[in-house]
C-alpha cells in the first residue's frame, strides 16, 4: 500500500514542484506582456493601473473605486502575473519593480506586513569564490615581499584584491569617483550619481569582492576607519542634519527602487528570537545580500564608528511626534538586529 501510494504520490508532488516553478519563473516584464495578451488579464492590469497612488491619492479614491481596485488585484492573484519577480541590477528594473508593486499594492499595506520581496534571490553575478582565493593568493604573495599591513588590516587587503581584478576594481572606481566629485553647484557631490554607481557595485560585483571589503575583519581604528569609508559615507550616508527615521523611510517608499530594497531586507533580514542563527529565514547569506541592496537608497545604512560593528540609519528618533513606535521600529531593523 505504502509503495502504491508512494507511486500515486510522487508524480503529483513533482507535477506541483514543477507547476509552482513554473509559476515563479517570469519576471515581471515578461508577465505583463502575457498579461496584455490575455483580455482578462489585461483588463484587470489596466484598472490596477490606474489605481495606483501618486503620494496619498490613495487613501481620496472613492469607496467604489478602491472596491474595484481590490477585486481586480485579487483577479490578477489567480495569475501566474501575481507571483513575478525580479532581479536586482537587471536591464529594467525599476519597469520590473513597478509591474510587482501595481500588482502588489491593494491586498498588501506598507513594507511591514508583507513578507513579500519582488527579489527572487538570485543575481546575474555569481558568488565569485574561486576567483576571489586565487587572487587573494596571489596579492598575499606580492606584499610578503614589500612586508605590508595588509595581514593585519584585512580590510585594506580586500582592497588590494578588488583592484586586480578588473571587474571591481572598474566599478569601485568609478563609484569613487561620483561619490568624492563636488557637483557643479558646489555642494560636497552628486549624491543621486554616487547612490546610483553605488547600487551598480553591490549589483554587478561579485559577492565575495563586494561584501569582503564592506565587511571584513578589523582589530583596531585604521582598520575600522577604512571599512567604515568604504561607501563615502560623506557623500552617500551622512547629510548635515539627521532627519527624522520616519521621513526617510516615507521617502524610501515613494521610489520603488528603495522600497523594493527595504521589503527584501525586511524579509530576509527579520529576527526571530526561535532560529539558530537569529534570522526567521535562517539565511543569514540573505541577510547580508539584502543589506548590501540597500546601500545606494534613501535607506543606505553604514557603520556608525571606526571602534565597533554597529550599524545605523542616517536618522533620528527624537521628536518623532505621534509614532515613536514605528521610528524606533525602523531604526531597531539595524542597531538591534541579532540576524544581521
Ligand atoms: C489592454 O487593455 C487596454 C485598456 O482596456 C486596451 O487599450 C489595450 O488595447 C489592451 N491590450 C491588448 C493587447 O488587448
Ligand atoms: C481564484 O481561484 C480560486 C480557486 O480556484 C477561486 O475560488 C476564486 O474564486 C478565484 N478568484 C477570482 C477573483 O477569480
Ligand atoms: C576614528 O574616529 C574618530 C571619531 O570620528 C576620529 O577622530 C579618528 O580620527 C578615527 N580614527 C582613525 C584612525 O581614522
Amino acid at each position: 500500500l505504502f509503495l502504491v501510494t508512494a507511486f500515486i504520490a510522487l508524480p503529483c508532488y513533482l507535477f506541483l514542484l514543477w507547476t509552482d516553478g513554473l509559476l515563479t519563473t517570469y519576471n515581471c516584464i515578461e508577465a505583463e506582456n502575457l498579461c496584455y495578451a490575455e483580455p482578462s488579464c489585461n483588463t484587470s492590469y489596466q484598472i490596477l493601473v490606474n489605481c495606483q497612488p501618486s503620494d496619498n491619492r490613495l487613501l481620496h479614491l472613492g469607496r467604489e473605486a478602491r472596491r474595484e481596485c481590490k477585486h481586480a488585484e485579487q483577479v490578477l492573484h489567480n495569475n501566474s502575473m501575481y507571483k513575478c519577480k525580479c532581479q536586482r541590477g537587471m536591464k529594467s528594473e525599476e519597469h520590473c519593480l513597478k509591474v510587482f508593486w501595481t500588482v502588489h499594492s491593494f491586498l498588501t499595506h506598507g513594507y511591514d506586513d508583507v513578507l513579500a520581496s519582488p527579489y527572487d534571490g538570485s543575481t546575474s553575478v555569481h558568488s565569485g569564490t574561486a576567483e576571489y582565493n586565487r587572487l587573494a593568493a596571489l596579492v598575499s604573495e606580492v606584499f610578503k615581499k614589500g612586508k605590508s599591513d595588509s595581514e593585519s588590516n584585512r580590510c585594506l587587503h580586500a582592497a588590494q584584491v578588488c583592484s586586480v581584478d578588473e571587474r571591481c576594481l572598474s566599478f569601485r572606481t568609478e563609484y569613487v569617483a561620483t561619490c568624492t566629485k563636488r557637483s557643479a553647484n558646489n555642494e560636497i557631490c552628486n549624491r543621486r550619481k554616487c547612490h546610483k554607481n553605488l547600487r551598480r557595485f553591490f549589483d554587478s560585483v561579485p559577492k565575495q569582492f563586494s561584501q569582503r571589503l564592506l565587511f571584513c575583519f578589523c582589530q583596531d581604528v585604521t582598520c575600522g576607519e577604512r571599512r567604515r569609508q568604504t561607501i563615502v559615507p560623506k557623500c552617500s550616508f551622512e547629510e548635515e542634519e539627521k532627519p527624522s527615521c520616519l521621513n526617510l523611510l516615507d521617502s524610501c517608499r515613494k521610489d520603488n527602487i528603495c522600497r523594493s530594497r527595504l521589503a527584501d531586507f525586511h524579509k530576509n533580514c527579520q529576527y526571530s528570537p526561535k532560529s539558530v542563527n537569529g534570522c526567521l529565514e535562517e539565511n543569514r547569506a540573505a541577510c547580508l545580500m539584502s543589506y548590501t541592496g540597500l546601500i545606494g537608497t534613501a535607506m543606505t545604512p553604514n557603520y556608525v564608528s571606526n571602534c565597533s560593528l554597529e550599524l545605523s540609519l542616517w536618522c533620528t528618533c527624537e521628536g518623532s511626534g505621534n509614532f515613536p513606535e514605528e521610528c524606533e521600529k525602523i531604526l531597531n531593523l539595524f542597531t538591534n538586529n541579532i540576524c544581521l
